[in-house]
């Protein structure tokens, strides 16, 4: 394979690691990075023999803003390995959602996997899948990429044959309106890099303390970029949750592959 197209939204990174970590199972010579997560316009147009779809899950579902980006896409009847990074708690609908998304855009999805990364919502005192993914996590994801080039046997691609988890219709996103990170104005040396990490561009771009709470996807995103911690989570819903993932998700889950 010549060229492999990576396409990604991943506001913390894991899912990126994680999709890079496929794409080094495959041993592309080239990679084209489409990165869905601060680019709300036009896409390139995907040049790859092959491209690696990964999202993050977010409360279940794929997240909004990821969605409607991937709509403006076109995959051709481009061969794609699909994925999807949740926080050690579950992926319900998710992979079925991008399976779905994905075949409606005319992706040929021939592979389907479930990785582990980092919850958004882990912190130093309260650990969710902290680290994760790990050397364990990617040397599966590489061995994910590798095996599924096996279904390119003989020149032409098979589809995805197994039946992903997940039901239809999809479970319902759950919002949590208005609720947006803390902000210390003390801590905040003004560095902006919170304003570039923002998928949504919810936080206004002279003033790091400006979030709009209609806009924020609650990523963390701009928490985990902030240099000098001004960023945190302080709403109760928030931590409430957190809270339940440090105590109930702390077993390791592994990943999965559909093939
Ligand atoms: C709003 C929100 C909802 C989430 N819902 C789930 C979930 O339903 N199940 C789960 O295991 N992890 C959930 N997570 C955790 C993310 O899926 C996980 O941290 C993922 O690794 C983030 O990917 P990224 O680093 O590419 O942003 C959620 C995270 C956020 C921000």
């Amino acid at each position: 394979m010549n060229t492999a197209s990576l396409i990604f939204f991943s506001p913390t990174g894991t899912t990126l690691r994680t999709v890079e970590a496929v794409c080094e199972g495959l041993g592309a010579e080239k990679r084209q990075w489409i990165d869905l997560t601060r680019n709300h316009g036009v896409h390139d147009p995907i040049r790859g023999d092959l491209a690696i779809v990964g999202l993050p899950v977010h409360s279940g579902r794929l997240p909004q803003p990821a969605v409607a980006r991937l709509e403006g896409l076109r995959g051709e009847g481009r061969p794609t390995i699909i994925v999807v990074v949740y926080g050690n708690r579950a992926y319900d609908d998710a992979l079925l959602e991008l399976e779905d998304l994905c075949e409606r855009k005319g992706f040929l999805v021939v592979s389907a996997g479930a990785f582990v990364g980092e919850h958004s919502y882990s912190t130093q005192d309260r650990p969710i899948a902290a680290g994760r993914p790990d050397k364990l996590d990617l040397e599966e994801a590489m061995r994910f990429g590798a095996r599924s080039l096996a279904k390119s046997a003989g020149g032409a691609w098979s589809p995805l044959a197994a039946s992903v988890p997940g039901k239809r219709p999809y479970k319902e996103s759950r919002s949590m309106p208005g609720i947006k990170p803390a902000f210390d104005a003390k801590l905040c040396t003004k560095c902006l890099s919170c304003v570039a990490a923002c998928p949504t561009g919810a936080i206004a771009a002279d003033d790091p303390g400006a979030i709009d709470g209609r806009a924020c996807i609650r990523c963390a995103a701009c928490i985990k970029i902030c240099p000098a911690r001004a960023k945190s989570f302080d709403d109760e819903k928030i931590l409430e949750v957190a809270a339940f993932l440090h105590e109930h998700c702390a077993a390791r889950k592994t990943p999965e592959y559909f093939f």
